[in-house]
């Protein structure tokens, strides 16, 4: 987040629940407080059998709050805070967002339900910041009706869910219940403090960066110049608009948003072979790759030699998005990419009718100071029956506005995801 000298500095509450993965809540702590983020924790009973508030009393230098009852024979409990307040209502007033770390299958059900029996999920019926959830358990319980149940509950109350990974869990199994990176929790929290809406939440979107490279012997390769800057900025956008992202990229020198599954490939047939594999769990596809239309038939074993010219046969590669609208599925969106020497409109719809896609974005790639390895960039978003004209931005602002039309896109395209 950047600082602003002039703005006070954001309070988040982090609501520690009992499970394995509580531990990684003092990690998040951290992670808030070198953006400048005041850090107070909230523990269930459940969650002091795994991390003592010790931790996190001193991660934050502020006292943890571990109960609604705090007290003892000679000083009985008050509910009150230091100034007099009844501490889960000004807990829940301070707070600028609340981030529960990890939320177990339990808390999740009470919030769901509106269950207040100790002072996290009191404190949650109290509050009207925005509230994010990073659930962690084994992969059974993820997968159970009641909890599937609650978190589309949740989530349709906007209640932004940072899906758990897939791996390997701590109870010995392997599946989806692993918390998720605590980066890309971070990064929900501070989308959830700038107000980002969660408008992409329940989609999942594979994106295709890069420029890909196809080798001809083992040092030389043909590339082209794509620097995948358009294509990690959608990522990137789609992530903090709260979308699944699988970002299956060409080389670049680009580090990918925290949170994304990141498939690295570096040749067109690699290219296709991840973004197959990929599809079924994807319900938009963005084709930003820049991929290599044609490669050599077969690679030379050798470093090839200079001995006069030489001549090379290509063949063509696999064409990308006409596998993807292929295997098209109900609902699902696919937008592909143009890269043209000119801004001719028509042309670019042809192909987007040849690929069957349901919009294209055409770039005007003679354009120096836009395009390629530049920041900035203009496009038309094409449509069968539109064509929008999107200024010259940036290429972060950019892939908001190309997400703003998958949205007006997924509103007319039947099945939601
Ligand atoms: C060793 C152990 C590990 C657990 N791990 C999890 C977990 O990862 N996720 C989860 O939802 N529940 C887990 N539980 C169960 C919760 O601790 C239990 O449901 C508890 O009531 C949660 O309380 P809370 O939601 O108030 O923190 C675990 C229990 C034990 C004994």
């Amino acid at each position: 987040m950047a600082s602003n000298p002039t703005s006070r500095t954001p309070r988040v509450t982090i609501g520690v629940c009992g499970g394995v993965a509580a531990y990684k809540a003092a990690e998040l702590v951290r992670t808030l407080q070198k953006i400048n983020i005041d850090v107070h924790v909230v523990m269930t009973r459940a969650a002091q059998e795994f991390v003592r508030p010790l931790t996190f009393s001193s991660l934050t230098g502020h006292k943890v709050i571990t109960s609604m009852w705090e007290g003892n024979a000679e000083s009985p409990p008050t509910g009150l805070d230091d100034q007099d307040q009844i501490e889960h209502i000004s807990e829940a007033q301070a707070a600028d967002a609340v981030v529960i770390v990890p939320a177990t299958a339990h808390v999740l059900a009470k919030m769901a339900h509106g269950l207040a029996d100790d002072f996290l999920s009191t404190m949650l019926l109290a509050t009207t910041a925005p509230v994010v959830v990073a659930p962690a358990m084994n992969v059974n319980m993820w997968n159970h009706p009641a909890t599937r149940a609650n978190i589309a509950l949740l989530r349709e109350r906007g209640v932004i869910i940072v899906e758990p990974d897939s791996g390997y869990l701590a109870c010995g199994m392997t599946g989806s219940g692993r918390l998720a990176n605590v980066e890309a929790i971070a990064q929900a929290v501070v989308a959830a403090l700038a107000g980002i809406p969660q408008d992409l939440a329940g989609e999942t979107i594979l994106v295709t960066a890069g420029g890909t490279r196809e080798a001809i012997d083992p040092v030389r390769f043909l590339g082209n110049r794509s620097s995948g800057k358009m294509g990690y900025a959608i990522a990137e956008a789609a992530k903090q608009r709260g979308a699944q992202v699988i970002l299956v990229s060409a080389p670049t020198s680009l580090l990918p948003t925290a949170g994304c599954s990141f498939v690295p490939v570096t040749s067109a047939e690699e290219m296709h072979q991840a973004v197959m594999e990929q599809l079924p769990r994807a319900t938009v596809v963005v084709g930003a790759a820049a991929v290599a239309d044609f490669r050599m038939p077969s690679v030379a074993l050798e470093k090839l030699r200079r001995e006069g010219a030489l001549h090379l046969d290509l063949e063509p590669t696999e064409d990308i998005m006409r596998s993807v609208v292929d295997a098209h599925r109900p609902g699902m969106i696919v937008i592909a990419f143009a890269a043209q020497m000119d801004a001719d409109v028509s042309h670019a719809r042809a192909k987007l009718i040849a690929k069957g896609a349901d919009a294209i974005v055409l770039n005007d790639v003679s354009r120096p100071e836009i395009g390629f390895d530049s920041d900035r960039n203009a496009a038309t978003f094409i449509t069968s029956d539109a064509a929008i004209d999107i200024p010259e931005m940036t290429k972060r602002e950019m892939a908001d506005r190309i997400l703003d039309q998958v949205l007006g896109l997924r509103k007319v395209i039947v099945g939601a995801p």
